[in-house]
């Protein structure tokens, strides 16, 4: 396993991987990595013939009140884990390399962010867009492993992909989640054991709401009534809990389709996100 720190290191080791006929699947990540990310590194070794990883805290995707100076780091940990694993380059960038001084073009959408995490989260969806097509351009991949438990960051990633033209696949992986529902997350690290043990009422509620569609409740509105009762019961905070089409993300009206039902919870001052597919008839997808 090869550690990659240079931009332009990178760009060439990725140019001869593909010249000798071998294809790559990227997986980016921001590091502190669990078992999610390591699910979609294997994902990702079945998928191509290499692998590589990137390990980047993007700083343009961070809000000026949001975590990014106290986002976990853990570099070592890191690509110990990966080292078990079949990956090929471990790509870690530092900003500066990343982002020249008089840079000053975005990857901007002008939808997909007006929904969920984008309605607080102003100009986050931009600054993965850009990030995410920057790693693209660097390390050449013909797949790219993204996990389903950042919904709206595939869905962003997607249409990126197909509106730019860019040559990579974006595969789907589902969430890997802790034995009592909890999706994995480098920020549950900083619930407090008490907050920890409530933090499961996420996903138990999400289920619930998809447990209803399937059991013909249409009404959005009476899921994310019930919903949002229980997660506060549980002293979470409700940032959102939405029910929405699985392509535009648009609150649906009447859920006589597959939807996703997806939540911002906070516990204290940690943010959690989590998503559910669900459809009529069928309950939880
Ligand atoms: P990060 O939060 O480190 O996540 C990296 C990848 O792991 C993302 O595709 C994310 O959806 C996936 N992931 C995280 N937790 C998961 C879980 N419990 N199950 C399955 N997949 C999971 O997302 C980012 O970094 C950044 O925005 C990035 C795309 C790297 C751009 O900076």
């Amino acid at each position: 396993m090869n550690v990659v720190l240079s931009v332009q290191e990178m760009r060439e080791i990725s140019e001869k991987v593909r010249r000798s006929g071998d294809t790559i699947a990227l997986v980016p990540t921001m590091g502190a990595l669990h078992e999610g990310h390591l699910a979609l590194v294997r994902e990702a070794a079945r998928q191509s013939s290499r692998v590589t990883v990137s390990i980047f805290v993007n700083p343009t995707q961070f809000g000026p009140n949001e975590d990014f100076e106290r986002y976990p780091r853990d570099l070592e940990g890191d690509l110990r884990k990966l080292g078990k694993l079949k990956v090929d380059h471990v790509f870690v960038p530092d900003a500066a390399s990343m982002y020249a001084k008089d840079a000053e073009t975005r990857v901007e959408l002008a939808r997909l962010p007006n929904h969920l995490c984008g309605l607080n989260r102003v100009g986050h969806f931009s600054g993965v867009a850009t990030v995410v097509l920057k790693l693209f351009n660097i390390c050449r991949p013909d797949v790219a492993v993204f996990g389903l438990k950042d919904y709206q960051q595939v869905r962003v990633i997607e249409k990126m992909v197909a509106d730019l033209d860019v040559p990579v696949r974006v595969v789907r992986h589902p969430t890997v989640r802790e034995p009592d529902g909890l999706a994995m997350s480098s920020r549950n690290a900083y619930l407090s054991a008490e907050e920890r043990a409530r933090a499961p009422v996420i996903y138990a509620t999400l289920r619930r709401m998809a447990e209803a569609v399937g059991r013909g409740e249409k009404d959005p509105e009476a899921l994310v009534r019930s919903g949002r009762a229980r997660i506060e019961e549980a002293m979470g905070k409700v940032e959102y809990l939405s029910v929405v089409d699985p392509d535009t993300l648009d609150d649906v009206q009447v859920v006589d389709r597959p939807v996703v039902i997806a939540a911002a919870v906070r516990f204290g001052n940690t943010r959690l996100i989590d998503n559910v597919m669900a459809e009529p008839g069928k309950g939880l997808k």
